[in-house]
């Protein structure tokens, strides 16, 4: 699996990203904010997509110790760092490698999934794919909650945003500028695609959206 982008551009940058994030984007604080976010209810099931080094999976276990904890992610080293984190902090979570557009698990699995700055290295294609993949194994009742790169507002913002754009690419980072990922989660089948906060950075702002499954299509009257 060589199709990915690494959380730092570069594969030999990903044992540097946790203390990248602590400065760059005052990461402790925004994962705290993102957890906070979703009701965790015990013995749910919750799957981080594109989990890294498992920040946001350790504030989700401290917000909620009985919830089932699951990551992917295509880096072999991001999820080395993250099993790591988990034994000190000893937390049983189950992590595996595995791309965001094929996720090994059954329809239906999980009552939450999340997703933390995934989405500005994917591109496209993958995006639509990997969104597909989520409405799939989350629960009809479940929730995404899916936080990324927002549409930057003004001129400032949008220099403020450029650093990412060069490091991480044009093309991966087009549709967050275009402030496209709303629709493309309702193109996806999630319906009640909602702002739930907006976290500042130095890169600008950091959208967290969460979204519900779409009921299934009505027949059509005979
Ligand atoms: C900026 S990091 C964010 C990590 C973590 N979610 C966080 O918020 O700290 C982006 C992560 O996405 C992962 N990634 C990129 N493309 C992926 C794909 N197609 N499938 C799964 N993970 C992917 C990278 O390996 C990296 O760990």
């Amino acid at each position: 699996m060589r199709d990915f982008r690494p959380a730092l551009a570069f594969p030999a940058l990903t044992p540097w990203f946790d203390a990248v994030a602590k400065v760059a984007i005052r990461d402790d604080v925004l994962k705290r904010r993102l957890s906070a976010l979703l009701p965790l209810e015990p013995g749910q099931s919750v799957l981080d997509v594109g989990c890294g080094t498992g920040t946001l999976l350790l504030h989700l276990h401290e917000r909620q110790p009985q919830a089932r904890l699951f990551g992917v992610d295509a880096d072999p080293v991001a999820l080395a760092i993250a099993e790591q984190k988990g034994r000190r902090a000893g937390v049983a979570w189950s992590l595996t490698r595995a791309s965001a557009t094929e996720l090994p698990f059954p329809d239906g699995q999980f009552e939450v999934v999340v997703t933390s700055l995934v989405f500005h290295h994917l591109t496209t294609p993958q995006k639509q794919r990997a969104l597909r993949e989520i409405r799939r194994v989350l629960n009809p009742r479940g929730r995404l909650l899916l936080a990324d790169y927002g549409a930057p507002q003004t001129w400032l913002e949008a220099l403020a945003f450029l650093p990412v754009r060069l490091f991480d690419g044009f093309d991966v980072t087009e549709a967050n500028v275009q402030g496209q990922l709303p629709d493309q989660m309702r193109q996806s089948g999630f319906a009640t695609v909602e702002c739930r906060a907006e976290l500042p950075t130095a890169f600008g702002y950091i959208t967290a959206w969460q979204a519900q499954p779409a009921p299934p299509a009505e027949p059509m009257p005979a």
